[in-house]
């Protein structure tokens, strides 16, 4: 944009002003000595000045023949293409929905097919929430936050699984604007989309997610600060953006045939809480995950972190609890931290 710092009281007024001002000043003067007709010429003149600069300055300005907060064509495309981000285009695309539903009498998939107009920023939840609204009242959907937080919008998009709620319906759509929607075969499936996360809490349970101090009475009545340095946390805090969701489960192969597998969520978990040096647990949470069903059971392929939403890496979690677990075994130097 080629910048004007005066855009508009630029050199007509610059010149109006003070000229005006010294016409008036001298006015006074003139006022003591020959009384009332020569001010009135005087301020006649000064005032006519004064309007007639600003006037051709008003002209400039409108018209633009003057430099006066001009774009340039590139500048003009760019600010247009900047506005329609954000305001966003209103134009409306017809997409079908290929949902797969649980019906729970049945114990089968049934395919429902829904036509949903969506725009640019349509999420997959937003569209299946207006199916509920205006086409099927009877799907079945959990969700809450809408905005990636609780968790609970957990499906499969293309065989995929996502938040619903993050996951943008025009960005995964597929050849004839179809999209497949399913519930996450990971976990036991309630109805339609619904699965039941009843086992995923009990296998997060079983890891202990929560610090422990040797000393019971300090633990619930502590008596000074825990300091940790940035050190302390950054061991543990990649872990703890966990919102439970339950995604990594639904993409490990093994837990998706071994039901017993505890599963990268918990695994994970379990490291955090290992590694946080607040926690005295030491030698006995490596125990609590030294089984062929907890970090003997991955098999490192790598699904759960790549669909885990918060880029929480629980592969990589287990790997280093897998090392603590052989390092413990070998050398028995598990820390009690404190
Ligand atoms: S580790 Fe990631 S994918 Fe797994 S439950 Fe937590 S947030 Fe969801
Ligand atoms: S509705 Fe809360 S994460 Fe999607």
């Amino acid at each position: 944009m080629k910048k004007s710092i005066l855009p508009i009281l630029t050199y007509s007024s610059i010149i109006a002003v003070p000229l005006f001002l010294f016409i008036y000043a001298i006015s006074y003067i003139f006022a003591a000595a020959y009384m009332y007709v020569p001010i009135q010429a005087l301020l006649g003149i000064s005032l006519a000045i004064f309007c007639i600069s600003n006037g051709i300055e008003l002209f400039v300005y409108k018209t633009g023949t003057k430099n006066v907060l001009r774009l340039s064509r590139h500048e003009v495309d760019q600010t247009k293409s900047t506005i329609s981000h954000l305001v966003g285009s209103k134009s409306t695309k017809t997409i079908t929905f290929n949902v797969k539903r649980f019906n729970n009498k049945e114990k089968q998939l049934e395919l429902h097919k829904y036509k949903v107009q969506v725009d640019k920023f349509t999420s997959v939840l937003t569209a299946l929430l207006k199916v509920k609204s205006h086409s099927d009242s009877t799907l079945s959907i959990r969700c809450s936050c809408n905005m990636g937080i609780c968790g609970s919008c957990g499906m499969e998009v293309n065989g995929k699984p996502v938040l619903a709620c993050e996951t943008n319906v025009l960005k995964n759509v597929k050849e004839g604007d179809e999209i497949e929607i399913s519930p996450m075969t990971g976990h036991p499936m309630v109805k339609d989309l619904v699965t039941d996360f009843d086992d995923f809490f009990s296998k997060h349970i079983s890891v202990a997610p929560y610090l422990e101090r040797k000393n019971k009475e300090e633990q619930y009545n502590a008596k000074e600060i825990y300091n940790q340095s940035n050190d302390d946390i950054s061991k543990f805090l990649p872990y703890s953006y966990c919102i439970m969701c339950g995604l990594c489960l639904d993409a490990c192969p093994v837990v998706n045939t071994n039901p017993q597998f505890a599963g990268p969520q918990a695994l994970s978990q379990g490291y955090r809480y290992y590694a946080d040096s607040r926690d005295q647990m030491g030698e006995a949470r490596l125990e609590l995950v030294n089984a062929p069903e907890m970090v003997w059971g991955c098999e490192f392929a790598g699904a759960c972190s790549d669909a885990c939403p918060k880029g929480v890496d629980p592969a990589g979690a287990i790997q280093l609890l897998k090392f603590e677990v052989m390092k413990n075994s070998l050398v028995g130097n598990a820390p009690d931290n404190k």
